[in-house]
């Protein structure tokens, strides 16, 4: 079976059972201030699962491209991406748990073919808050799976989510594929990590919201997130033991033998793969029409990771000079008829990749000159100790074995034990910075960045009156202090620019404007002359938010109700964000309308009380 056979039959199957297709979304999520990629299918669909309302209906099936990099040092085995795709279908509110499993236990044994004997299920055991799901469990059974293969676990295995620190998760019943391989002991099962049992689908009952201090209230609208890995439905359709070796990629892998010369077997397997999967990945990000280029920060910093993870594999291989863009060209192809962004932005992501691989090359050079004058310096100890090559990871990027060989050349020993101690503790780090991030949860929906957001939508028109329609959103990241807003333009703003756009802004929120929303087809929308994208994004019926007639944008909320609620508009950065991309930073400050009589104009004086970010930076 091929990947668009099996997008098309899922995607196929549940529109026969009224499910509205949606377009895939970014990769980078819009307005979402608390995580840097979409990880899952739900993602950009938080709003609804929360309780607004979706323009395409309560039934919605989508193919969603992921990225998840939490497990990005396991990547090089069988079946670790960090890259894929999910194939996923959402009830919100409507359909629950008897109709869910009932679908993905048909899907997969009469459109698939898988026979049931091969499925085993588990089902959330219960807590002190939530119960035994006894419900899913007697469901599977009516449709033949055995007691024996219906496995209960607690909130670590059979609960998901929520994404961030905040918003909507539920128990979940979860289905697996057995290999076929013995299991490991008496005690093996679905949670094991042996390899027998291979996860392939996740139906989340989403019923629940998790809130700022950890309490998890019931919601009223009771949804169904489930999450089916391409990848790994279409190694077990073609009866394949590793990810890898699908059709997904054989033309990467073909690609990456011609550049180094070398073969794909068990000697080579785990280079392969690293680069195959960190290269479909970085062109991905790439592809994004977010525009995201490598730095050290936030997304970039993870494009970054990947980018030079790749180089260094491939000096593994034996490769010298750039041939990432080979590599990147061949995924192109390959994908794009499915996600026509990367034929729009071919030009930038190969021009990225070269630049960044050639700034790497440099570093790496440089590491190389650092780790002789180390070597130098100890040149009569036996052992390098783990500090030393632990900063020459942290600085350089060498990974332990670079670090090894080199040792090796020199009849010198590391100390690979201190060497991980540092590695853990500087990962922890980066899992607690990670989870920095979450804070304030997934679509934070506070006040503040609901302003901030409504205030985005402001600063996007009054961009677009003062320097012309060419301007358009590239990119949108709200924290609860402040919003960033990246758009087109090639070159820096001058004063008076930036003076003219604050004035607009500050205009249209001192004239009280109401900020409406309305249902529409892409077509009308495009006709009432809102902005907003409109070809990649939404499937015929889309939102859009009007703020009195000084904005109209295809948006999904949410917004404050007027834009009196918003304070002073204040840009504090214009900056280069990447070629042909500015990116503003800006906030709202409380003022305070004070009632003194100004016998003058009988307008109330409004005062700038507290500014709400002390680090402009942020
Ligand atoms: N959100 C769930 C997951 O990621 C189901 O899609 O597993």
């Amino acid at each position: 079976m091929k990947a668009n056979e099996l997008r098309n039959k899922y995607i196929e199957f549940f529109k026969k059972k009224n499910h509205t297709e949606i377009n895939t979304s970014s990769l980078i999520p819009e307005n979402d201030p608390s995580v840097l990629f979409t990880t899952a299918g739900m993602h950009p669909l938080v709003p609804y699962l929360l309780g607004e309302r979706h323009p395409a209906g309560k039934r919605l099936t989508d193919v969603q491209k992921c990225l998840r990099t939490g497990d990005i040092d396991e990547v090089g085995d069988t079946s670790h991406l960090t890259f894929f795709e999910m194939l996923g279908n959402w009830s919100l509110g409507d359909y629950f748990k008897d109709e869910s499993v009932r679908m993905s236990f048909e899907f997969l044994t009469e459109e698939l073919g898988i026979p049931k004997e091969k499925l085993s299920v588990t089902c959330f055991e219960g807590d002190e808050k939530v119960p035994k799901d006894e419900e899913t469990a007697k469901i599977w059974e009516s449709l033949g799976i055995p007691k024996e293969r219906i496995y209960f676990y607690g909130i670590g295995e059979n609960w998901w989510g929520p994404a961030g620190e905040t918003g909507p998760c539920g128990p979940d019943t979860e289905i697996f594929y057995d290999t076929g391989k013995e299991k490991c002991s008496e005690h093996c099962g679905p949670s094991c990590n042996c390899g027998k049992y291979l996860e392939i689908w996740n139906n989340v009952f989403m019923g629940y919201n998790k809130d700022n201090e950890g309490n998890y209230t019931e919601l009223q609208q009771k949804n169904v997130d489930t999450g089916l890995g391409l990848e790994r439905v279409l190694a077990i359709m073609n009866g394949k033991t590793s990810v890898y070796d699908t059709e997904l990629f054989d033309g990467i892998i073909k690609k990456i033998e011609e550049v180094s010369d070398k073969k794909y077997d068990e000697t080579t397997a785990r280079e392969f793969r690293i680069i195959a999967d960190h290269m479909r990945a970085a062109t991905f990000v790439l592809g994004d029409d977010k525009a995201v280029t490598p730095s050290n920060v936030d997304q970039g910093y993870v494009l970054r990771r990947l980018i030079r993870r790749t180089s260094r594999q491939l000096r593994k291989l034996g490769v010298e000079g750039s041939k990432m863009g080979e590599i990147s060209e061949t995924i192109i192809d390959q994908y794009q008829d499915v996600y026509p962004e990367l034929s729009r932005n071919r030009d930038f992501i190969l021009s990225e990749l070269e630049k960044e691989e050639q700034t790497f090359n440099k570093t790496l050079d440089k590491g190389l000159k650092a780790a002789e004058k180390i070597f130098e310096i100890i040149k009569d100890e036996p052992t390098l100790s783990g500090g030393l090559a632990f900063k020459l990871y942290d600085t350089f990027g060498f990974p332990i074995e670079l670090t090894q060989e080199l040792a090796a050349e020199k009849g010198k020993n590391v100390d690979v034990e201190e060497f991980n101690k540092k590695f853990k503790e500087h990962q922890e780090k980066s899992r607690q910075g990670a989870a920095q991030k979450f804070k304030g949860g997934l679509a934070d929906h506070s006040e503040e960045t609901t302003k901030l957001h409504t205030a985005t939508h402001l600063l996007n028109a009054a961009l677009r009156r003062v320097l012309g329609d060419s301007v358009f959103q590239k990119g949108s990241n709200i924290n609860p202090e402040r919003l960033r807003f990246d758009f087109s333009f090639d070159r820096k703003m001058t004063p008076e620019e930036l003076n003219e756009v604050t004035k607009l802004v500050n205009e249209a929120i001192r004239a009280k404007l109401p900020v409406t929303t309305e249902e529409m087809t892409v077509e009308e929308a495009k006709k009432i002359g809102a902005i907003g994208v409109f070809d990649d994004k939404y499937d015929k019926k889309v939102k859009v938010y009007s703020i009195g007639d000084f904005s109209k944008e295809i948006c999904g909320g949410p917004h404050v109700t007027n834009t009196s609620e918003l304070g002073e508009f204040e840009i504090l950065k214009e900056q280069s964000s990447s070629a042909g991309v500015r990116r503003i930073k800006a906030r709202l400050n409380k003022v305070q309308e004070t009632n003194k009589d100004n016998k003058e104009n009988g307008k109330n004086e409004r005062k700038v009380v507290s500014k709400t970010l002390d680090d402009e930076e942020r």
